[in-house]
């Protein structure tokens, strides 16, 4: 898989994918993120890529003619599955959005900045917006390291351990169930006996049982009987 990100302030995206699990999975080849300096693609002499909003009002757009340029640069290289643009007013992320994305095979993800692009880009490049939440961002690099990261994670071979990511919360609409490691009683507090038991099937009953305990407390949008 490829990812190709789109930053018009690329710096903040060096240090998320340059560590631990994302690092490691393009070490091992699995996956290529390349982040790309929108400003590579401005015209202007000053590398400007937003300019004044038609009719007024605060806040800067950002212009079409370098995020062209720098799509139809992307595309003459190879094919894209999708363009997506990262912005609060997009479809929420989700463990499904995720699951699905991590089975395509390259991506283009659009941040945006300021007030945003300007509408004409989502209407001709864009096949997807997508927003990590019902707040507003700086910007949609972090939005982009978010997506990103929740994608790569479940791309086969990237988690050494291949039910780690099955057994996350939300993969069956579930929260995960509490973990415990060594020691097995610290100041007090003790492991539950079930997991020192070695009780296979006692233990992910016992799992079960908490994954949909916390659910229904925490989480009670999520629980379906
Ligand atoms: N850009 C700014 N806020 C955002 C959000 N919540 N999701 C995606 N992109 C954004």
């Amino acid at each position: 898989m490829r990812i190709d990100i789109i930053s018009c302030v690329p710096r903040l995206l060096e240090s998320p994918f340059s560590h631990s699990i994302l690092q490691r999975a393009q070490d091992k080849g699995l996956v290529e993120v390349v982040v790309h300096d929108l400003r590579d693609f401005s015209t202007s002499k000053s590398r400007q890529v937003d300019d004044y909003a038609f009719g007024g009002g605060a806040g800067m757009v950002m212009t079409i003619e370098p995020i062209d340029a720098c799509i139809s640069h992307l595309k003459a290289e190879r094919d894209y599955d999708e363009i997506i643009y990262m912005t609060p007013d997009g479809e929420r992320l989700s463990q499904s959005v995720s699951n699905e994305l991590s089975l395509k095979g390259n991506l283009i993800i659009l941040c945006g900045h300021y007030k945003g692009v300007d509408e004409r880009v989502r209407e001709a490049f864009v096949t997807r917006e997508i927003s990590v939440g019902d707040y507003v961002l700086s910007g949609g690099e972090l939005a982009a390291a978010v997506l990103a990261d929740s994608i790569i994670r479940l791309v086969p071979g990237v988690l050494s351990d291949e039910t780690s990511a099955l057994t996350d919360s939300f993969q069956d609409d579930l929260l995960a169930p509490p973990v415990y490691t060594r020691p097995a009683e610290y100041k007090g507090m003790k492991v539950p006996d079930v997991l020192l038991s070695g009780h296979q099937k006692k233990i992910e009953d016992w799992r079960y049982e908490q994954a949909v305990e916390r659910t229904k407390a925490r989480r009670p949008d999520l629980w379906k009987e």
